[in-house]
């Protein structure tokens, strides 16, 4: 049995993610966020030993991780963490900004995976196979205008990883961008004003954005690995 910790499973790629991986039933997936599906509250009822969900907030510096990362470390061929929770806003210009959005922008996509991977690590007991990936944006390496504190936050994710997998070369450790997707942040994009939005206009009008469930796979078969 492998197991699987997800964050940020309601919608979008971690929905994926988690609907893939908990098909096989040789995969223990634990999904924690601020919100779940009905489908995967319903596997969670019927398979409590092999499926679970726990209500944490990534905007708190302090989330409850404890009890999620003892399900996703404990009696594991294999242990996987998926860093995906993450949020776009706020979206504007610098100079325009409010401070508390910023805060809520490092915490949730910078300062949560930290902790989350800090956890991890220490949860994980020694000798157990692990792997730590973390859901990165193209935003980490390109100057977006009006993304500054998603492209800083992901910018400094890219770098604790990098540290991580320094630190621990006997862990499975991988930076991902995942591409554009046809997913609620694109809407929130579209519904936003930034000097380069009409290209998010257009590539959502053109069917150009990829399908979440399609970019799920592909992080699979490349990033779910044995090495
Ligand atoms: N979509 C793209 O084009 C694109 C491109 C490059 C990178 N990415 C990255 O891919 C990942 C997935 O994005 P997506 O497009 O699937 O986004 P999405 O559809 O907006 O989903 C974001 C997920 O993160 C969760 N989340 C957000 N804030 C949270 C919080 N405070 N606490 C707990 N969970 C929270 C959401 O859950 P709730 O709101 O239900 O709590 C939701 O499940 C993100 O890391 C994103 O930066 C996306």
């Amino acid at each position: 049995m492998r197991s699987f910790l997800i964050t940020g499973v309601s919608r979008g790629l971690g929905e994926a993610l988690f609907e893939q991986l908990a098909a096989d039933p040789e995969h223990r997936v634990v999904g924690v966020g601020r919100t779940f599906t009905d489908h995967q509250r319903a596997l969670a009822a019927a398979e409590p030993d092999r499926i679970s969900l726990y209500e944490v907030d990534f905007s708190t510096t302090e989330p409850a991780l404890a009890r999620p990362m003892k399900a996703a470390t404990g009696a594991t061929e294999r242990a996987h963490l998926v860093l995906n929770a993450g949020m776009v806003e706020p979206v504007g210009a610098i100079g325009t900004l409010r401070p508390a959005d910023l805060a809520d922008s490092v915490t949730v996509n910078l300062t949560a995976p930290m902790i989350a991977a800090d956890a991890f690590v220490r949860a994980l007991p020694a000798g157990t196979p692990a792997s730590v990936l973390f859901i990165s944006s193209g935003a980490a390496t390109r100057p977006i205008e009006g993304w500054a504190a998603y492209c800083a936050a992901k910018a400094g994710g890219e770098m604790f990883f990098r540290v991580l997998a320094e630190e621990r070369p006997d862990l499975y450790v991988a930076n991902i961008n995942p591409g554009r997707m046809d997913t609620g942040m694109q809407g929130v994009l579209r519904r936003s004003e930034f000097p380069t939005k009409q290209s998010y206009v257009d590539a959502h009008e053109r069917g150009q954005l990829a399908r979440a469930r399609d970019v799920a796979a592909r992080i699979i078969s490349e990033h779910v690995t044995d090495e």
